[in-house]
């Protein structure tokens, strides 16, 4: 063959591969866009809508220990139109304070569930500290919120879900919700006029 002839077909080739390249990337990119209009994602929202803590005591340091049982109430809100979502499992931490470090008071472990789409889902929590071991600073500060009639906490969420469009199932991701402060009254009143508050979420 001629060396012309080797050169225009060896042209020839490299044409249909950058063809067939474009081709592909835009046919992506069509169905990426598709996808995005026809689900339109939206952010799950977390809201504690309720809270109250019973039993709240906490003996002298050092070796202080904590007993108190708070009942939260958490709206899980999922706002899309095509997206369901499949909880696998789910765990309320109550942390003391605000902030990354803050001490770890109580949890609870809610069961997994399937949350349809355009739902919003009410749970009852229960998080108990029975006899649970508080450093000596954090001790102070509760026995003086304890005298003070209302503690302030932060409730963090930590959850594994799944996406799920029609048939089609995401892989899973993590999801962490923090709310904080939530500020709960000790008298059995206070419950009655618990402000609502907005919870971070963040899915990885
Ligand atoms: C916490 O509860 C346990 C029993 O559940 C009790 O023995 C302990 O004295 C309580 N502590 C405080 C500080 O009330
Ligand atoms: C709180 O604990 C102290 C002991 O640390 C106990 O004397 C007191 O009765 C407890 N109060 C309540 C309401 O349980
Ligand atoms: C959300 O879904 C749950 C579980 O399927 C259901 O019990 C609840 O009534 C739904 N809430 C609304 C507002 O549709």
């Amino acid at each position: 063959m001629p060396a012309t002839g080797r050169r225009s077909r060896r042209v020839a080739v490299l044409r249909c591969i950058v063809a067939a390249l474009v081709v592909t990337v835009l046919l992506a990119g069509l169905a990426v866009l598709v996808f995005w209009l026809v689900v339109r994602p939206k952010p799950i929202e977390y809201t504690v809508t309720g809270a109250l803590v019973k039993h709240f005591n906490i003996t002298a340091p050092p070796a202080a220990a904590l007993n108190a049982t708070f009942y939260l109430t958490l709206a899980a809100d999922n706002p899309n139109r095509r997206v369901s979502m499949r909880y696998e499992s789910l765990e309320l931490y109550v942390h003391y304070g605000e902030g990354e470090g803050a001490p770890q008071l109580a949890i609870a472990d809610v069961p997994g569930f399937h949350q349809p789409s355009r739902n919003e889902t009410r749970l009852e929590v229960r998080a108990v500290a029975r006899a649970a071991p508080v450093a000596d600073r954090a001790a102070r500060e509760l026995d003086h919120d304890r005298a003070a009639g209302q503690v302030a906490v932060q409730v963090r969420v930590s959850a594994r879900v799944c996406f799920e469009v029609g048939r089609v199932r995401s892989r899973h991701y993590d999801m962490r919700a923090v709310c904080s402060p939530v500020v709960i009254g000790l008298s059995p009143k206070s419950a009655r006029s618990f402000p609502s508050v907005p919870c971070d979420v963040a899915i990885s």
